[in-house]
């Protein structure tokens, strides 16, 4: 298999326009010979879930750019990343005529999890993934569907978790083997002193962060990219998207940031 997982995060999972162009690039690459790649979508939706929880009353608390998510807010997490955001994601992708399937990680076992324990916060329902599975994504994927991953997934007894979707990602790409991770978000590349740094590895990831250079949403996002990289992942490319075709141009390296061992 030739697969490329892409996680979108931040405005770009819900800024319409933005979608239509990135899923009519998938669209157009997904078509036709055998050298296609098989894409998985992975969705963030923070700052949906952040407004909504707002409205309920909630006030959203970030550790090194982890949501800490309390039992009220998994319910919101439960219908803002699992209902509204995914649904509204297929609705798009069938409208750009990919056949598309929304799952979490409760569907087919396909990522499970436990707690992440957080000292002073004993009732978080923030999870880690301990187990993959893919089965259901390999089904889909041979068939020609394009599945589409929330990050809602559940621990051993069957309580919900929210899992951080940059994380998933990071997850069913080690999975599928998969030859690119890209981190789609609301930025260009990983920024130092308002440039694209085109690349990193794990030794100037470690002291960017030391620095506070890279800090909140960033971070995990290059930690699982080290981590990723280690477990057989081809590529970490992390960037924004704006026109039909930067995709490719990602992908080409011609932008963003690219990350290695
Ligand atoms: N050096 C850096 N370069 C770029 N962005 C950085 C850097 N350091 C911190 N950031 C922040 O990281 C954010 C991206 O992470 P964030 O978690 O907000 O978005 P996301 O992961 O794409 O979305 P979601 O969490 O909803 O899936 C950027 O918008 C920026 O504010
Ligand atoms: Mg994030």
């Amino acid at each position: 298999m030739n697969v490329i997982v892409i996680k979108i995060g931040g405005l770009v999972a819900q800024n319409s326009d933005v979608l239509e162009k990135l899923l009519s690039e998938l669209a157009s690459s997904s078509q036709g010979t055998a050298v296609s790649p098989d894409f998985v979508l992975v969705h963030g939706g923070g700052k949906e879930v952040t407004a909504v929880s707002q409205r309920f009353g909630f006030e959203a608390e970030f550790r090194e750019g982890i949501r800490i998510t309390s039992p009220g807010e998994l319910e919101i997490v439960d219908m803002v990343l699992g209902g509204k955001l995914n649904i509204d994601l297929v609705r798009r992708a069938q409208t750009a005529g990919l056949d598309a399937v929304g799952l979490g990680g409760q569907d087919g076992s396909t990522f499970t999890g436990e707690v992440l324990k957080v000292a002073d916060k004993p009732d978080s329902r923030t999870g880690r993934v301990t187990a993959t599975d893919p089965r259901l994504l390999k089904t889909l994927l041979e068939a020609g569907f394009l599945p589409i991953l929330n990050s809602t997934s559940m621990d051993g007894r069957g309580q919900g978790l929210n899992i951080n979707a940059d994380e998933v990602a990071q997850e069913v790409a080690i999975a599928l083997l998969a030859r690119s991770l890209i981190y789609i978000s609301d930025i260009p590349g990983v920024l130092k002193n308002d440039a694209v740094v085109p690349t990193l590895d794990e030794k100037a990831i470690d002291a960017e962060i030391r620095a506070g250079v890279i800090s909140g949403g960033m971070i995990p996002k290059v930690r699982n990219a080290i981590y990723a990289c280690s477990r057989g992942v081809g590529e970490v490319l992390i960037g924004g998207y704006g026109a039909e075709g930067d995709l490719a141009r990602l992908l080409d390296h011609q932008t963003g940031t690219s990350i290695t061992e």
